[in-house]
Parts: C-alpha cells; sequence; structure tokens
C-alpha cells in the first residue's frame, strides 16, 4: 500500500468535523458506538490511571436529559428569549448518541494533572476519528452546559471530574467543507542551539 492509499493517512489529512446542527440522527449503531468507545479506551495514558470515564446517551435518554439541560438553563440566568427552552430540551436529539468524556484527575497520583487530563483529550480525539472512520458525523462540543454546576450534579460527577467534552454522534446527511487550517510554517519550527 502506498503511503498516499494509507486509509489511516488519508482520514488524519482530510477528517471534519461536522456540527451537531447538520448531522442525522440514523447512527450510529449499537456495534458502531461500541467500537468508538472501545477506540476511546485504546488512548496513550501515563501510569495506566485510565483518568477518564464515559457517559453515554442514547434513545429516549437523550430526551430525558433535555430535561436537566432546560432546568440548568433556566436556573442560570442566561436568557429565555427565541424558543430557547425548547432547544435546549430537544439539544442532544441533534445527534443519535451523545458521549460525555469525563476527565478524572487522581491527585494523589505521582502523574502530573496535566497530564491525566491531556489523556482526557486524546480519547476525545480518538473517537472522533473512529466515528468518522465509520462512515459518521461527529462533533466535540462543550457548549455551556460543559460547566454548569447543576449539569454536573446530574451527571452525578466527583470533586475531581471535570466534562473534557460531549461527543455528538449521528449521520452525514451532506459532506463537510473544508475549513481554513494554520500555516505550517507558522505552526512548526526546528529547534537549533544558539551559537
Ligand atoms: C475542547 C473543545 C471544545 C469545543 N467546544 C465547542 C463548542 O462548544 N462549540 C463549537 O461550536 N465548537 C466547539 N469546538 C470546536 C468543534 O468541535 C470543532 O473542532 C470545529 O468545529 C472544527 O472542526 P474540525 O477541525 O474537526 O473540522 C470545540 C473543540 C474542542 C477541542
Amino acid at each position: 500500500m502506498t503511503d498516499a492509499a494509507n486509509p489511516t493517512l488519508d482520514l488524519l489529512r482530510t477528517r471534519r468535523s461536522i456540527v451537531a446542527r447538520d448531522m442525522g440522527q440514523d447512527g450510529p449503531s449499537a456495534e458502531q458506538l461500541e467500537d468508538i468507545l472501545r477506540a476511546g479506551l485504546r488512548v496513550p495514558d501515563h501510569g495506566k490511571l485510565a483518568p477518564w470515564r464515559f457517559i453515554v446517551f442514547e434513545g429516549t435518554a437523550r430526551k430525558q436529559f433535555g430535561g436537566v439541560l432546560e432546568r440548568a438553563y433556566l436556573a442560570s440566568g442566561m436568557p429565555d428569549e427565541d424558543d430557547r427552552r425548547q432547544f435546549e430540551r430537544e439539544r442532544f436529539l441533534r445527534a443519535g448518541a451523545v458521549v460525555a468524556v469525563v476527565s478524572i484527575v487522581n491527585p494523589e497520583s505521582k502523574i502530573p494533572e496535566w497530564e491525566q487530563v491531556l489523556s482526557a483529550g486524546a480519547v476525545c480525539q480518538n473517537m472522533l476519528i473512529a466515528a468518522t472512520a465509520h462512515g459518521l458525523a461527529a462533533q466535540w462540543l462543550t457548549e455551556w452546559y460543559a460547566y454548569d454546576d447543576m449539569v454536573n450534579q446530574a451527571l452525578r460527577l466527583h470533586e475531581n471530574e471535570r466534562v473534557a467534552g460531549y461527543l455528538y454522534f449521528g449521520s452525514v446527511v451532506n459532506a463537510p467543507g473544508e475549513r481554513v487550517r494554520p500555516d505550517f510554517e507558522d505552526k512548526v519550527s526546528r529547534w537549533r542551539p544558539e551559537i
């Protein structure tokens, strides 16, 4: 297989998120979702802490959690306008399934907190890649509710836990366009010793 025809490299070169409002609800299948979740388990993780866990919202749970989002939104004091309550109630229905990736920091560990959190970011990216490889739409979102205490209580998060992302998975309705990417030369430098 030539480099150009390598499907993994090709996916990495071309992967795009498909935003939640543009995805369909036809998928992932139960098998696809399990495969995506398993891909999330296989990330680099210094010290074998597995410093993350995943909460799945599928089927009716997506609508039921909408009740939590609506109540938390109203309690937050953010403006209740333009059918916002209904939007919050139906937020998770934009996707076929939503997965909250929860970062767990063990403060007793000798592994720095920064590295434990980074591992949760790797989980999110692995899951996006796996979903895209399955031909699905996927997006990593935090929006307001990843940072809301009421919502986090409803997730029954512990003190050392935070939401790294809500991953939305659905079906592809329209192929996404490209997005402006950073310039290679701006981002890549090569270290040289000072003379
Ligand atoms: C941690 C994290 C949180 C994000 N939260 C949001 C968000 O709340 N709203 C949003 O529009 N995009 C958010 N994004 C960006 C999108 O998921 C996505 O990266 C962006 O649309 C570009 O997608 P692509 O580069 O994967 O094609 C977030 C990205 C990351 C890494």
